[in-house]
């Protein structure tokens, strides 16, 4: 045998290269995006992983739309990238992509469809949804991109934010991993807040996946409230006034 890989002790993917076993300094877990636009968080995920110490290797991208640019970003960080039914609702076929690929964790990154139960059960606890506001306000279904921040400006909510959680049959529903509050300003419009709360979603997402990783690698459930960059802490709401909160880590 001249080069291979097994899946030895504790999970550790062992590789044989040259008559010897070597384990990789660092295990990391297979992520699949899903994505609908232009993938700026799907590019903040693999910039994060380009880092040796990543805990996560984005395996596999997944889009309903054949013209999202998130297609062409994946491409270009050579990351299988496959374009899957316009409405989402094969489970069935993502299921069996997402089993030959190897997947343990999906991330939902600027996907607009509702996953169907099938594929929310087979990954429970291991399906992270990012959302531009701060749930469980501004949610649901119809809630999304430029409609949530339209919504905060017209509610006159002086503070929006961003929010990965993760997914169940519910739109925007299940258990909150991860916050981070930015301010609303006067005068704001739709586009102003979403290139505030954006440049957020670009520091979160990827912490927020790397910490929930490291859980999986752990063998235990994404858990906790990650609030404005700080670490994991379960339960805890920002202690600091928000403008603190806009510091980054
Ligand atoms: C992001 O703002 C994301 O939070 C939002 O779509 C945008 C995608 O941007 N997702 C939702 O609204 C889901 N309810 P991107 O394609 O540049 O990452």
């Amino acid at each position: 045998m001249v080069g291979g890989r097994l899946e030895g002790i504790l999970g550790a993917p062992w590789l044989f290269v040259h008559r010897r076993w070597y384990l990789p300094a660092v295990s990391r877990v297979r992520v699949a995006v899903l994505v609908s636009g232009h993938g700026s968080n799907l590019q903040a995920l693999l910039d994060a992983c380009a880092a040796s110490d990543c805990e996560a290797e984005i395996a596999l991208v997944l889009s309903n739309r054949g013209d999202a640019g998130a297609l062409e970003r994946a491409r270009t960080a050579r990351v299988p990238a496959l374009v899957i039914d316009r409405d989402g609702q094969d489970a069935a076929g993502l299921l069996a992509l997402l089993t030959r690929h190897g997947i343990q964790l999906v991330v939902l990154a600027g996907y607009l469809k509702k996953v169907p139960d099938a594929v929310v059960a087979a990954f429970r606890d291991r399906m992270l949804n990012i959302h531009p506001a701060l749930l469980p306000a501004f949610g649901g279904p119809g809630m999304y991109g430029r409609r949530v921040h339209e919504a905060v400006l017209a509610s006159g909510a002086r503070l929006s934010g961003a929010t990965v959680h993760l997914v169940d049959e519910q739109y925007d529903h299940g258990r909150i991993v991860a916050q981070w509050p930015v301010p609303v300003h006067p005068g704001d419009t739709a586009e102003t807040l979403a290139a505030r709360v954006l440049a957020v979603e670009h520091q979160l997402l990827p912490a927020a996946v790397r910490a929930c990783c490291r859980q999986v690698l752990a063998g235990s459930s994404p858990s906790g409230l990650y609030v404005a960059g700080e670490r994991f802490v379960p339960s805890v709401q920002p202690s600091q006034p928000l403008d603190h909160a806009l510091i980054p880590e």
